[in-house]
C-alpha cells in the first residue's frame, strides 16, 4: 500500500468509526449471531492475490459488525464499563503509525519517557505517595501475576531453587469474592491452588480482617509462611471494598506482601470523596487499576504501581548482551518492569485523553456514573417486588425480582429469564451472576454515553421483561 492509498482509506475509516459511534444507540447492545456465523463469511483459505483492501470497509459492515457486542453502547450495563474515548482511539492510531517497540529506553526513548510521565500524572490524580512508581501492563491479570511473583521472591529471598527449594509452604490470602485472576495467578506463580486461602466476607461482601488474621495464625502454626495478601478494592460481583488498612496492618505484622486489586473501582479514586474506600493504600506493596475500564483509555491499559521498583526490576529483569545499551545505568528499561520484552506505546492513550478532557473531565465522568447509579437505585428501592442484594459502594447495583410465592429455585430461574429476555432484546445488556448461592442481576453503570434516558429505559425493560 502506498501512502496515498493509506491516506484515502484512513480518512474513510475515521469516518466509519465516527459514524459507528454516532449510530451506536440504534444497534442491539449484545451481538445476537449464532456461533460460526462470522466465520462462515470468510473464505476457507487466505487470498493469494492482494489488491482487495478496498473491500475491507464494506466487509466490516457485513461480516464483522453483526458479531460485535457494543461495549461503548450507552445501554451497556454488563460486566464493567470499558470506555474507549475518541481521544484514545486517535492515540492508538499514532502508536500504530509510529510502530515503535519500547522494550528498552534506547529503542524509543519517547515511549519510555511518556510512560514515566503518564504514570506519574495518574499517580498524582489518585493521590498516591511519590514513592509509588508505575508501569503499564495489558491487564490486571498480568499485573497480579507480577505482584505474586514479587511476593514469592521476597519470601524466598531470591533463592535460585525457587519454590522447589522451599521447606515451608507459602500461602496466599484473598477474600471469597476475589476475582478469578487471583487463583489463576496463584497457580501460574507456582504456589498451588491448595495454598490459596479464601477468607470469608461480611454482609457487605468485604473481607473480614479478623478471619484473615486467624487464617494466617493457623498457617503459621502449621509451619507455613504467609506470603501475600490480596485486598480487593471493588470486587467483581458487587464492588465490595476489602478493608485495605486492616489488611495492611496484618501484612506488616506477618511480613506478607500486600497487593491491592482495584481493577475497576481504582478509577473512582481520582475523586477525593471516594478515596476512603482504599484508606491505607499507601501501605500496599503493589496495586493495580485499569484505566481501560472506567476512565476512557481504550483497551488495553492496566496501571501497576509498586512501592519498591528495585525489587520489581530484580524479579523481572534480564540482561542478555543483545539488549544492553550504553545508557542502561541512566534510564528505565521497561522490559524489566513486567513479563513481555516487547512493549507498545500505550502511554499515548492516557496523554491524549487528558489533553482532551483534563482531570476535571474524567472526574465529571465518574461522578456522572455515580449519580446515575443512585438514580437507578432509587427506582429499585421504590418498588416492593425488587430487592437490592448488596450495598452499592460505587456504580454496581445487584438486584433481583422477588414476586411473592416463588421458592429460591423458581426465583433463580425467574431472574435468569429476565436477564435472557433483556439481553436477547438488544435494548440493554446486563450480567446475571450468583452471589453466595443466590441468583442475582448485576447492573454496572459507567459507559461514557449513558444518560438518565438509558437508566430509565433499563428500568422500563426490566418491568416488561417480567413475563414472556
Ligand atoms: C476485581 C477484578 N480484578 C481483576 C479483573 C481482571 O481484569 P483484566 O481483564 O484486566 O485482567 C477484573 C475484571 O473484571 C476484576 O473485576
Amino acid at each position: 500500500m502506498d501512502a496515498a492509498t493509506f491516506r484515502r482509506l484512513g480518512h474513510a475509516l475515521i469516518d466509519w468509526v465516527a459514524d459507528y459511534r454516532e449510530r451506536l444507540p440504534t444497534l442491539p447492545v449484545r451481538s445476537n449471531v449464532a456461533p460460526g456465523t462470522v466465520r462462515q463469511q470468510f473464505p476457507h483459505a487466505p487470498p493469494n492475490l492482494g489488491g482487495q483492501i478496498d473491500s475491507a470497509l464494506a466487509a466490516l459492515d457485513t461480516a464483522v459488525l453483526p458479531g460485535i457486542t457494543h461495549w461503548n453502547h450507552p445501554s451497556f450495563f454488563a460486566y464493567f464499563p470499558s470506555n474507549t474515548s475518541f481521544a484514545s482511539i486517535l492515540a492508538d492510531i499514532v502508536a500504530s503509525g509510529i510502530g515503535s517497540q519500547g522494550m528498552s529506553w534506547e529503542t524509543s526513548p519517547a515511549a519510555t519517557e511518556v510512560e514515566e510521565v503518564m504514570m506519574d500524572w495518574l499517580r498524582q490524580m489518585l493521590s498516591l505517595p511519590a514513592k509509588f512508581e508505575g508501569v503499564i501492563h495489558d491487564t490486571a491479570s498480568t499485573a497480579t501475576l507480577c505482584a505474586l511473583a514479587c511476593a514469592r521472591e521476597r519470601s524466598l529471598a531470591f533463592a535460585p531453587q525457587g519454590l522447589q527449594g522451599a521447606q515451608a509452604k507459602l500461602c496466599i490470602y484473598a477474600s471469597d469474592q476475589a476475582h478469578a485472576s487471583i487463583e489463576k495467578a496463584v497457580r501460574l506463580a507456582g504456589f498451588g491452588k491448595e495454598y490459596l486461602r479464601l477468607i470469608p466476607t461480611d454482609d457487605a461482601h468485604a473481607m473480614r480482617p479478623g478471619l484473615l488474621a486467624d487464617a494466617i495464625a493457623n498457617d503459621r502454626q502449621l509451619g507455613h509462611v504467609p506470603c501475600a495478601i490480596i485486598a480487593t478494592t471493588g470486587t467483581t460481583a458487587t464492588t465490595a471494598m476489602d478493608p485495605v488498612d486492616a489488611c495492611a496492618a496484618i501484612a506488616v505484622a506477618n511480613h506478607a506482601w500486600l497487593h491491592v486489586d482495584a481493577a475497576m473501582a481504582g478509577c473512582a479514586m481520582i475523586l477525593p470523596e471516594c478515596r476512603h474506600h482504599w484508606h491505607g493504600i499507601e501501605r500496599a506493596d503493589s496495586l493495580v487499576l485499569n484505566p481501560h475500564k472506567w476512565l476512557g483509555v481504550g483497551f488495553d491499559f492496566s496501571a501497576y504501581y509498586c512501592r519498591d521498583a528495585q525489587h520489581l526490576i530484580r524479579v523481572m529483569g534480564t540482561n542478555p548482551s543483545y539488549l544492553r545499551t550504553v545508557r542502561d545505568h541512566e534510564v528505565k528499561n521497561l522490559r524489566d518492569w513486567g513479563i513481555p520484552l516487547g512493549r507498545r506505546f500505550r502511554a499515548l492513550k492516557l496523554w491524549f485523553l487528558l489533553l482532551d478532557q483534563g482531570v476535571d473531565g474524567l472526574q465529571a465522568h465518574i461522578r456522572k456514573s455515580l449519580a446515575l447509579a443512585q438514580r437507578f437505585c432509587a427506582l429499585v428501592d421504590a418498588h416492593p417486588d425488587w430487592q437490592r442484594m448488596a450495598p452499592m459502594s460505587l456504580q454496581t447495583i445487584c438486584i433481583r425480582h422477588r414476586p411473592a410465592g416463588l421458592d429460591e429455585q423458581q426465583l433463580a430461574r425467574h431472574n435468569l429469564a429476565i436477564a435472557r429476555r433483556i439481553n436477547d432484546s438488544g435494548k440493554a445488556y446486563l450480567t446475571p451472576t450468583v452471589l453466595k448461592g443466590t441468583q442475582i442481576l448485576r447492573v454496572s453503570i459507567g459507559a461514557e454515553r449513558t444518560t438518565e434516558r438509558e437508566i430509565d429505559a433499563l428500568w422500563h425493560c426490566l418491568q416488561i421483561s417480567l413475563s414472556d
